[in-house]
C-alpha cells in the first residue's frame, strides 16, 4: 500500500488506542454517572475508529500498528479532571484535522467514506462532551 497513507492510518490507529486508554481513565475519575457513560460510550468509540483502522491498513497490503501514542501521558500530567476533559477534545479536535487534510488524498472509496464517518463521530463526541461541561457535569 502507499506507505504514506499506512504512516497516516497508523498515526490515526496510535491516537485512537491512546484516547480509548485516556477515556478508560476519564470514566474512573467521573462523579456523574451521566458523564460516566458518555465517557465509557466515547472510550468505546476510540477503541471502534483503531480496530477498524487497522483492519483498512490490513486490507490494502500494510502492516497495522499497535503502538499507544503519548497523549496518554499528556492528559495524566493535567491536574485537574476538567482540564483532562479539555485536553481530551483538544486531541479530538486534531484527529477530525488530520484526516481532513488527507481525505482528499485517498483513493479508496471504502477508506474515504470510514474516515468521513470518523470525523463525524468526532465532531458528535466533542459536542457531546461540551454540552456535558457547559451543563456543569463531573
Ligand atoms: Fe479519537
Amino acid at each position: 500500500m502507499d506507505s504514506q497513507v499506512e504512516t497516516f492510518l497508523n498515526s490515526l490507529g496510535d491516537a485512537e488506542r491512546a484516547g480509548g486508554r485516556v477515556l478508560h481513565e476519564l470514566t474512573g475519575l467521573a462523579q456523574s454517572l451521566e458523564l460516566r457513560e458518555m465517557l465509557k460510550k466515547v472510550g468505546h468509540d476510540e477503541g471502534y475508529y483503531a480496530g477498524e483502522l487497522a483492519a483498512h491498513v490490513r486490507r490494502l497490503g500494510g502492516t497495522p500498528s499497535n503502538k499507544t501514542g503519548d497523549f496518554v501521558e499528556k492528559v495524566r500530567a493535567v491536574e485537574d479532571f476538567r482540564g483532562k476533559l479539555e485536553l481530551l477534545n483538544r486531541g479530538q479536535r486534531w484527529v477530525i484535522r488530520k484526516i481532513e487534510e488527507h481525505v482528499p488524498t485517498i483513493n479508496d472509496a471504502p477508506l474515504k467514506a470510514f474516515l468521513v464517518v470518523m470525523a463525524e463521530g468526532h465532531r458528535v463526541n466533542i459536542g457531546a462532551l461540551e454540552n456535558a461541561l457547559t451543563a456543569g457535569l463531573r
